[in-house]
């Protein structure tokens, strides 16, 4: 039919349509004897009961195997697409993908990283999955795979993206606050635009701030134009009076480039009142002319703006 190699996708759909058949089957089997005995057996028709036979081995025998077949078929058929869902193919890319609250990043082995998980079409793609703080769930409907990224351990999925086009890639785990933000797709590009995109300059300017802020994951909780975030706004940030909690006392400072910056390496250290503890330290996360790309940015005049009321 197609001449496309195999993908999980007909991985996983056989064994869900072979067992929601044989379900539904069973539900209208069930359903119409059940329906056929209480009409047959209705009381106005049989106002005594009748004495029945204690047991009936033959009858016995057929109700047990019969069914204990048709899970045994299930769990063979599932066990064989769970094969081929562990199986990567030999010539699959590689990819780390990055999970981390409350966003996903990914790093190819060149050195090429993005928040989105870019992928050539048709070729099969090996996903190797990290958290860097609790467990996050890396979650494809389109390609019908679903892994926990567990701290601590690598688990990995893999698929093949039979066309071109963006696909949904979700956080399936409660993660936390933001959970619900950890949202990000998957696009599948032809060959030669892939390697294009792959080729790429690999590392961001570390000019080019606005990315480093979503290829960070800060993006995800502060938001760049006064809306009131997970976290506050990055709009009118720098020189701010600002009420924080230092070490459990209330205090008011001055925004200044030294509070910015300690405030992504300690986020605890001055928590801003009014919202919840929740941003991990980045210390050791972002590299050093990153870190200072970011924090020029979030004190330059482009951000100088005073935000508005919350
Ligand atoms: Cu990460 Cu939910």
């Amino acid at each position: 039919m197609t001449d496309l190699p195999f993908t999980t996708i007909e991985a996983v759909d056989a064994v869900f349509l072979y067992i929601f058949g044989i379900s539904g089957l069973l539900l209208l089997g069930i359903t119409a004897t059940m329906v056929a005995f209480v009409i047959r057996y209705h009381r106005r028709r049989h106002p005594r009961p009748q004495p029945s036979p204690s047991s009936k081995l033959w009858l016995e025998l057929v109700w047990t195997l019969i069914p204990t077949l048709i899970v045994l078929s299930m769990f063979w058929y599932s066990w064989e697409g769970y094969l081929k869902l562990s199986d990567v193919p030999p010539d699959a890319l590689k990819v780390q993908a990055e999970g981390r609250k409350w966003s996903w990043s990914f790093n190819y082995e060149n050195g090429r990283s993005s928040d989105r998980l870019y992928v050539p079409v048709g070729k099969a793609v090996r996903v190797e999955i990290i958290s860097k703080d609790v467990l996050h769930s890396l979650y494809i409907p389109a390609f019908r795979v679903k892994k926990d990224a567990v701290p601590g351990i690598r688990t990995y999925v893999w698929f093949r993206a039979p066309e071109a086009g963006s696909f949904d890639l979700y956080c399936a785990e409660y993660c936390g606050v933001a959970h619900s933000s950890m949202v990000t797709t998957v696009e599948a590009l032809p060959e030669e635009q892939f390697i294009a995109w792959l080729e790429q300059s690999k590392k961001l300017p570390a000019t080019d701030a606005p990315r480093l802020l979503t290829r960070h994951g800060c993006a995800a909780c502060h938001s760049l134009d006064g809306s009131r975030g997970i976290g506050p706004t990055f709009q009118g940030l720098f020189g701010r009076q600002t009420q924080v909690v230092s070490d459990g006392r209330e205090q008011t400072l001055n925004a200044d480039r030294d509070y910015v910056r300690r405030s992504i390496l300690l986020p605890q250290a001055d928590l801003v009142v009014g919202y919840p503890p929740v941003m991990p330290s980045y210390e050791g996360q972002i590299p050093e002319d990153e870190l200072r790309s970011i924090v020029d940015y979030l004190c330059s005049e482009a951000l100088s703006t005073a935000p508005a009321e919350p």
